[in-house]
């Protein structure tokens, strides 16, 4: 099945990377209606979403890096069948299940006993280990470290580099700074950053 990358920004860049690293054939890109349809390295952009939510043959690849953008694109796509664009350099080890559509841009290893939501964003380098669990919507910045049993709930958005440290939680919808390191829970809504990480 041909999939549509939704977004043809960077993002949508570094997803076709990754489909035709795995050699998965690209259909084009979506993008809202009036924004530019030039070819993006030589593939199609197209800007009339109805026209593929009728083929059955069509699977999406949600490419937006903003969290709440893809929660929203998610529930207009509903009843789509979704993409997973996982890097041939991942390690994925034994009872991780991943929900809808991951996008998994580069070497990253989620070791064993996780549960990923639909439509994370996950940059290369993350380590993820054995026991998180990660709710939809998440974006994790490049090499993120989860140590064991970390939560993080939906939506939430953590900056490249940062550390969380055993079992903590991170609230829905939270940011954290590029390079903190997480050593309590951080409250759904807020923003931290610093080593330790503090509300900012
Ligand atoms: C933490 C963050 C979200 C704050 O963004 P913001 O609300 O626009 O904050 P500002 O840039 O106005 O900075 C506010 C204060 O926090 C400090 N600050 C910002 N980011 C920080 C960080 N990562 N670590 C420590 N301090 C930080 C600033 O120096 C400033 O301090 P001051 O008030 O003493 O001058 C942002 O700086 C960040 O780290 N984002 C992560 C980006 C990332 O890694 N994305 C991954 C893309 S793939």
């Amino acid at each position: 099945m041909a999939i549509l990358i939704v977004g043809a920004g960077g993002l949508g860049r570094e997803v076709l990377a990754v489909l035709e690293a795995r050699r998965q054939p690209v259909a084009g890109f979506l993008v809202d209606p009036g924004q530019r349809t030039q070819p993006v390295h030589g593939i199609p952009v197209w800007d009339d979403a109805a026209i593929w939510q009728q083929r059955t043959d069509t699977q999406f690849a949600i490419a937006i890096g903003d969290g709440r953008i893809r929660a929203r694109l998610a529930k207009t796509l509903d009843g789509a069948t979704f993409a997973a664009a996982v890097h041939p350099g991942a390690t994925i080890g034994p009872h991780v299940a991943f929900g809808d559509g991951p996008m998994i841009l580069g070497p990253a290893s989620f070791t064993t006993d996780i549960a990923v939501g639909d439509h994370v964003l996950i940059n290369p380098g993350c380590t993820i280990a054995h026991d998180c669990v990660i709710g939809s919507f998440v974006s994790l910045g490049p090499r993120v470290s989860l140590a064991g049993g970390v939560v993080v709930e939906e939506g939430a958005n953590i900056g490249t580099g940062a550390v969380v440290a055993p079992r903590c939680r991170i609230g829905a919808w939270a940011v954290v700074g590029a390079g903190a390191v997480v050593i309590g829970d951080v409250a759904p809504g807020s923003t931290v950053a610093g080593v330790p990480a503090r509300p900012r």
